[in-house]
């Protein structure tokens, strides 16, 4: 099947990677599905991407998805209106400055940027199988690299810091990208994480008010544009080179390893377990 007959739905999607990611794809005449957390600059963007490509299959949907309800009400509005989808992009993410828990009594990062991937990806599983080949794609970052998954103290209560927690999410991604693809393996699902180079968007910016605004152009003084650093999340979105590639990270839109930790079997699944009981699922 080509990539104009697939639908496919982008988390994030209202800015940076997943925006850029989202207007190139649509330019193939793809269905696309972009979820955003504002309606106002998600709406937006279907009107400029409708605008660029001339392709009106664009819909999109609203939530918060570090909020674990407003996951389940998105994957169910997505399985009532669509009976296909071939490609999963769970790309948002987030830093935070302080230390908040959510309304899931989650850290906010890990449930953002971790806890929502595994629930997406939970919930719309039986849609993304019916719908095979199909693939699932997972925005981590080599941040990873120095993460720790913090299994005594996940929420990192009272030792709190911003890296601290992105890189555990990050890390996270990947860990979560091997364990599903193993438990994938045998199906036409194919599962796969990529980190997209330090990137000029707006990442973490909107956090440190006029000093981020400030600190901006020194921060990405060696930052690519959006449009270089979209361009592994849409290789693994297009490319016939991945179409059976499963369980790996890319950079450049090349396979590479990840840190020792990552490879570690027993924590993929002690991780696996933990992401179970805090959304409360259980994959057979
Ligand atoms: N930029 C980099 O250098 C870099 C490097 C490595 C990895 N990454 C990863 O790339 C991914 C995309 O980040 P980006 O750089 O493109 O950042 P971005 O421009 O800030 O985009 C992040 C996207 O996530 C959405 N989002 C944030 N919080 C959300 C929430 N609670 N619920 C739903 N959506 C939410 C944002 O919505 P709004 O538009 O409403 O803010 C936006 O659409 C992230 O997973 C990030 O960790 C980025």
């Amino acid at each position: 099947m080509e990539i104009k007959d697939k639908t496919i739905l982008i988390t994030g999607a209202s800015d940076g990677i997943g925006k850029e990611t989202a207007l190139r794809i649509a330019a193939h005449g793809t269905k696309i599905i972009l979820v955003g957390r504002n309606e106002e600059k998600t709406k937006g963007v279907v009107n400029e991407i409708v605008k660029t490509t001339n392709n009106e299959k664009v819909d999109y949907f609203i939530a918060d998805l570090s909020d674990q309800n407003q996951v389940r009400v998105l994957a169910e509005k997505i399985k009532e209106k669509y009976s296909r989808l071939e490609i999963l992009f769970n790309n948002a993410g987030a830093t935070f400055r302080s230390w908040k828990l959510t309304s899931d009594d989650i850290e906010r990062t890990f449930a953002l940027n971790h806890l929502s991937y595994f629930l997406m990806t939970y919930l719309l599983m039986d849609l993304i199988k019916e719908s095979g080949p199909a693939r699932i794609i997972n925005t981590s970052s080599s941040g990873h690299r120095t993460g720790v998954i913090h299994f005594d103290n996940l929420n990192l209560e009272k030792e709190y810091s911003l890296m601290k927690a992105y890189r555990q999410s990050k890390l996270g991604n990947v860990m979560f990208t091997y364990e599903l693809a193993r438990k994938m393996a045998g199906t036409e699902v194919t599962v796969n994480a990529l980190h997209p180079g330090l990137v000029k968007t707006n990442i973490g910016i909107p956090e440190w008010g006029l000093i981020g605004k400030l600190l901006k152009p020194v921060i990405f003084r060696n930052a690519i544009s959006v449009e270089e650093g979209s361009k592994t999340s849409i290789y693994l979105i297009e490319s016939d080179e991945v179409e059976k590639v499963s369980g790996k990270y890319f950079y450049k839109s090349k396979e590479m390893n990840t840190n020792e930790a990552s490879y570690i079997v027993e924590d993929q699944k002690r991780l696996w377990e933990v992401s179970e009981g805090l959304t409360g699922v259980h994959w057979e």
